[in-house]
């Protein structure tokens, strides 16, 4: 027997023939604590058309997949509406199977594949707006650069207003249900919000952008079929709605006190810290490093209005841990946040004023030059962190009504 994985229906004509990783727990430094899907579509139009691949191990799922449906030799084009490897891993593989007609791409999305894959065949670079017809149905492309990629496009189905919409609006989140309103709608929220705060935060601006372009041209959408976790047939607002939200990063006085520690003296200053949080009106959420990975800190960080970071020093360095979370944050723009740094040492005490130039640097707006303690806290250095968690929770109000 072939492997028995089936296709599974989203409207007459389009069908999902992905595949799920229930496994994967680490996807390019983010933490897939309930695994991801790699979705792929069939639409059985008159030219019969695959929408984006899977990742290559998985290659074998996604033909039995379409087995179910067509004989994979059928296929006539193949769509790629983004060239990062869980999408494209499998294309070369494909073609070699399928052989279709054409293969299409944005015009970024062309030259990224011929980079990847050294291919010698044509990759069809399609236009934004451009229209395929694809017989009784059709095809209009829309670039979406730099969400999250250069290449990114989406692809729309008119007939059936259906959105392929590639990374935007979806998640990593693996179950055995195909759509959203078939699942619990605080797993949805959160891993939404994951996916959002750990891959397109940086890119925030555009996201608002194309939601109220989206709204101009009067696109009708009733499915927004995504490339990773469930397709959207239902509510869509909710999923746009959160969008919309996310992309505002509006502060709150929630506040992530994050930190690693050797001997727990930093531990100490961050209980102090958020003691102090707690007493001027602010919620302090405690990330421990050695608990809390840098991807769900990254979570907690975008309906926040305030990081404060501690770090012990390390052979006049900040902690390598603490490096690992503010590179990555870094990166990821974060807006609208006060903050604070902290920190126990013992002669040199560089950690601190390392950890105060990161934040500067991402253009945190912070509360002082940041608070070292040597060694181990006494009560009245306790009382200088409790101080620290009351006067970041002042900045936290004036900037959210400032907001
Ligand atoms: C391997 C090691 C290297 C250290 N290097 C430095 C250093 O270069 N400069 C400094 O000020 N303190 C240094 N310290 C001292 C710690 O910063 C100090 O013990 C501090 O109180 C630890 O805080 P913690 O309990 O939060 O880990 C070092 C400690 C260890 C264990
Ligand atoms: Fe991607
Ligand atoms: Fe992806």
């Amino acid at each position: 027997m072939d492997r028995p994985f089936k296709a599974i229906k989203v409207t007459d004509n389009v069908y999902w023939v992905g595949a799920i990783d229930w496994g994967i727990r680490d996807f390019h430094g983010y933490l897939t604590e309930r695994g991801t899907t790699y979705n792929a579509f069939l639409v059985m139009a008159d030219k019969i058309t695959l929408i984006d691949t899977v990742k290559p191990p998985f290659l074998s799922e996604l033909l039995a997949r379409i087995s179910s449906v067509v004989d994979p030799k059928e296929i006539d084009y193949v769509v790629s509406n983004h060239a990062e490897m869980d999408h494209s891993g499998s294309l070369v593989d494909v073609i070699d199977v399928v052989q279709p007609e054409k293969v299409f791409a944005s015009s970024m999305g062309s030259k990224a594949l011929k980079e990847h894959f050294h291919l010698d065949r044509e990759i069809v670079a399609v236009k934004n707006g451009e229209s395929l017809s694809l017989g009784n149905l059709s095809l209009t492309f829309l670039e979406t650069r730099m969400l999250h990629w250069p290449d990114n496009m989406f692809s729309y189905l008119p007939e059936e207003k259906l959105l392929f919409s590639q990374d935007a609006f979806g998640m990593h989140l693996a179950t055995s249900e195909r759509f959203a309103d078939e699942i619990d709608e605080s797993i949805l929220e959160y891993e939404g919000e994951k996916y959002y705060a750990n891959i397109l935060l940086p890119f925030s601006a555009l996201v608002t952008k194309l939601l109220d372009k989206v709204g101009e041209l009067g696109i009708e959408i009733d499915i927004i079929a995504c490339d990773h976790g469930p397709i959207w047939r239902k509510d869509l607002d909710k999923i746009i709605g959160w969008y919309s939200k996310w992309a505002q990063q509006k502060p709150t006085n929630k506040a992530v006190v994050v930190f690693d520690t050797m001997w727990f003296s930093t531990a100490k200053m961050a209980e102090a810290i958020a003691e102090g949080l707690l007493a001027g009106g602010a919620q302090p959420k405690i990330m421990p490093l050695k608990s809390s990975h840098r991807s769900n800190v990254a979570t907690e960080i975008l309906e926040a209005g305030a990081v404060v970071v501690g770090s012990p020093t390390l052979n006049n360095n900040m902690y390598p841990t603490v490096a690992d979370l503010l590179v990555y944050l870094k990166g990821l723009k974060p807006k609208n946040l006060v903050g604070a740094a902290f920190g126990s040492y013992g002669w040199s005490g560089e950690a601190v004023g390392q950890v105060r130039g990161m934040l500067e640097e991402m253009k945190i707006d912070l509360v002082d030059e940041g608070l070292r303690i040597k060694f181990v806290p006494d009560g009245d250095s306790l009382s200088k962190c409790f101080d620290l968690g009351l006067r970041v929770a002042e900045k936290i109000k004036a900037l959210c009504e400032s907001a």
